[in-house]
């Protein structure tokens, strides 16, 4: 008997949960991506496509996910394992290229941020931050096959994040996850509000908010926007990823789902309108120092927080403590979810080979940090790029449409709704199944083909299709070829034949 078979691991209070989903949810994609695509998608009106997105597959799948890991009591692999043996793979899939792709990279990001803490408190990047990120802090080579030497500002940084990342999970979910989240969470608040109020005060701050919010209502007809909000629930909300459905395994028999998949993505969505405030209040008060329009001084994702912000810093009376202040904010931000990460890879191979929990936990994090090495590279960032197009805009929707076609039409979904609804206080009507069963997979579907479409266009990011298929496809083939090989195993534990909560023979 493994030791899984023994009690399950519970969080100590409903709030201890919402803490953790909310910072594996908040994440670095909340900060700046968020306050890019808003801009660059008609500014408040984004606000349309993104509530859309929230309100039609975000809240919908996060309550499926929720009730899946709450109802089968276990990680992804265990409660698809427990649906039907065929589609264990389905649960080990995500787990396994969250694992072994996006934290190695999200983990090389998170690095980068502490590096930018330090460098806040002397402005580093001197008058040129272009020049600094991209040749001398990362040093840049020209290829993806041109890996070059590990960078050792970021190596460093990276055995602090791996370091904590295994602290946190190795202490278990009561005494590491939940605690460390009950201090994380309010902290990044705490931050982020200085940091918006701060922002507030500088010159033209309302310029850059002014932009933020004036609605441009002309581009929703663009299909473009309409998918990027689709995408960024998905990744904002971490669905998909075998978190969620792990995280709500940890939860007592009585627990308010509904509840709790609102408040975490209310939550969530809240903080990204909340945080793009300072971002563009920053943004704006450099185009007032630098008389420029401001549509000069925005750059693209990576380059908002690494280049934009940084050159904005440098303008602003105390912007070495508002930077270092920043930066953290996104440190703290980026842990909570590589912690959820970590977890759910843990829970899912506890949960079927019974191995002991800490040692895991141990091996696990020592693989995650080699793996990620090769993102400090100086190769790095190109490589980060095509495996994050790769992981998040095919394997995740992907996984998101066949869990939609899987436990809408092969599982007893009016069984799912009936276990939510016994439960919570929110209750759900028919048209939950609806959206699951219909709308959100064709969303997805409709994602995918105009990715592909795109794709096929002309190669993502100007990169060698060698480039695309060895370094994007392939990590998300082998993984699957890994989680294929993870489900054929033989079980060690007895819990894939415990029953469900809502199951009534
Ligand atoms: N949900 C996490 C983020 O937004 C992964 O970064």
């Amino acid at each position: 008997m493994g030791e899984n078979d023994m009690a399950r691991e519970q969080w100590k209070s409903e709030m201890g949960f919402l803490l953790a989903a909310v910072g594996s949810a908040i994440g670095l994609g909340n900060i700046w991506r968020f306050s890019y695509m808003a801009y660059e998608h008609g500014g408040g009106a984004f606000l349309i496509p993104y509530l859309t997105a929230l309100l039609t597959a975000g809240v919908p799948l996060l309550i499926l996910e929720y009730a899946i890991g709450h109802e089968r009591i276990g990680s992804a692999p265990l409660a698809y394992a427990k649906i039907s043996r065929r589609w264990e793979w389905l649960g080990w899939w995500p787990v396994c290229f969250v694992m072994f792709g996006i934290i190695l990279y999200y983990s090389v990001v998170i690095a980068w941020c502490l590096d930018y803490f330090f460098y806040s408190f002397s402005l580093a990047w001197g008058a040129d931050p272009n020049d600094f990120f991209f040749n001398r802090f990362l040093r840049i080579s020209k290829s993806p096959a041109d890996l070059g030497e590990i960078r050792t500002p970021i190596l460093f940084a990276l055995i602090f994040v791996w370091f904590i990342t295994w602290w946190v999970v190795y202490r278990g979910v009561q005494h590491g996850i939940e605690l460390a989240n009950k201090i994380l969470m309010p902290t990044l608040l705490l931050l982020t509000t200085i940091l918006v109020c701060w922002s507030l005060t500088l010159d033209g701050a309302w310029t850059g908010i002014k932009a933020y919010v004036s609605p441009d209502f002309s581009k929703l007809s663009d299909p473009k926007v309409w998918i990027d909000a689709y995408s960024q629930i998905f990744f904002t909300l971490s669905l998909a990823f075998g978190i969620m459905i792990a995280y709500a395994s940890y939860l007592p028999d009585r627990t308010n789902i509904t509840r709790n998949a609102l408040l975490t993505a209310f939550i969530n969505c809240g903080y990204s309108l909340f945080a793009g405030v300072g971002v563009f209040a920053v943004l704006g008060f450099m185009a007032t120092a630098e008389g420029k329009p401001l549509a000069e001084v925005v750059s693209k994702s990576i380059g908002l927080a690494f280049v934009a912000y940084p050159k904005a810093l440098s303008l602003m009376p105390g912007g070495n403590l508002f930077g270092a202040v920043f930066f953290l904010c996104l440190v703290v931000a980026g842990l909570s979810s590589a912690v959820s990460i970590v977890e759910a890879f843990v829970s899912a191979v506890v949960d079927k080979f019974g191995t002991s929990r800490k040692p895991l936990v141990s091996l696990v994090s020592v693989l995650g940090f080699l793996g990620s090495v090769i993102f400090a590279s100086r190769a790095g960032l190109l490589w980060l790029d095509i495996v994050d197009h790769f992981l998040t805009h095919y394997g995740l929707v992907i996984v998101g449409i066949i869990e939609c076609v899987v436990i809408g039409w092969m599982f007893d979904l009016p069984m799912l709704r009936r276990h939510i609804n016994r439960i919570s206080s929110i209750r759900l009507g028919k048209y939950w199944d609806y959206l699951i069963k219909g709308f959100v997979p064709l969303a997805l579907m409709i994602i995918i083909l105009g990715d592909l479409y795109q794709d096929f266009s002309q190669p993502y990011g100007g990169y060698s299709w060698t480039a695309l298929i060895l370094i994007g496809r392939d990590w998300l083939l082998l993984n699957l070829a890994l989680a294929v090989f993870l489900a054929s195993r033989p079980w060690k534990t007895e819990n894939h034949r415990q029953p469900g909560r809502g199951f009534t023979p």
